[in-house]
């Protein structure tokens, strides 16, 4: 299957264009506004990875969608009006979208679902992530999963806080809670906390190379071709659902 990698000179780029070297996914255009790279994939392409910024998703998607390309969307950060799109989009082609392409998160969701489940209310739940200092989004799209992941076992509405600052007043029952560190070179940590009265229970991941995340992300690709339209998630890749 011959692809496109959007964000080509990017960190993760470039990983993802390391690890399919000798696969079934041959890389025959990469894109990036750097120097030196394509500004357009080539009409060879039958299939796009995209690992750029927010603001070049949904017009990448619309070209890929009128071309009939299934599509792996890793980057984060979209704008409500850009997810429309893309979900629009849906309607013509395969899309996987995923704020982690890693086999360890995405088992830490079912994880954190459960266990929201069984610790019920009275333990309260806050979630902190990791990065490393050029990461551009906040929170990550990995911690709003395992912020979703948690309201899902609660029964509870997609309604969080991020971060505290000044007179907060108690802390309400039945709040979820997810705050942003940036340092370093932290590829991604990501921690729930359920935090009872008696105990606290932790769950955490850590990645500790970014090809955990582009070896997901192809693997999603190659699922993808040939699949009806609709928007996928990493869950019906690892064949969770
Ligand atoms: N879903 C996941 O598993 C996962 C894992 C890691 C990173 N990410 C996300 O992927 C994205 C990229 O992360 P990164 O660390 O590689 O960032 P990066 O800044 O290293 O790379 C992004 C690349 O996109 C390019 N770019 C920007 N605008 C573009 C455009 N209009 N067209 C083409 N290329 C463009 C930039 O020049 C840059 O080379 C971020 O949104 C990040 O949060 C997701």
């Amino acid at each position: 299957m011959k692809i496109a990698i959007l964000g080509a000179a990017g960190r993760m780029g470039r990983k993802i264009f390391e690890l399919a070297e000798g696969t079934e996914l041959e890389v025959v255009s990469r894109v990036d506004i750097a120097d030196g790279f394509d500004r357009e994939w080539a009409p060879s392409v039958e299939g796009v990875i995209d690992f750029s910024f927010h603001t070049a998703v949904a017009p990448a998607v619309e070209k890929a969608a009128a071309q009939g390309l299934p599509y792996v969307i890793g980057t984060t950060g979209l704008t409500p009006d850009e997810q429309v799109r893309v979900d629009a989009a849906a309607k013509l082609i395969p899309i996987v979208q995923s704020g982690n392409y890693s086999l360890g998160v995405n088992l830490l969701l079912e994880l954190v679902r459960k266990a929201a489940t069984v610790l019920g209310p009275e333990y309260d739940i806050e979630i902190t992530e990791m990065h490393h200092r050029h990461k551009k989004d906040a929170p990550s799209g990995t911690a709003l999963m395992l912020a979703k992941a948690a309201a899902a076992g609660r029964g509870r509405p997609n309604d969080f806080v991020f971060g505290r600052h000044g007179d907060i007043g108690e802390r309400p029952a039945g709040e979820i809670a997810v705050h942003a560190l940036r340092g370093g070179s932290v590829v991604g940590d990501h921690t729930v906390m359920f935090a009872g009265d008696l105990e606290r229970v932790e769950i955490t991941h850590k990645a500790q190379d970014r090809a955990a995340f582009a070896a997901g992300a192809l693997k999603a690709l190659a699922w993808a071709k040939g699949r009806p339209a609709g928007i996928y998630t990493m869950r019906n890749v690892l064949g969770f659902d």
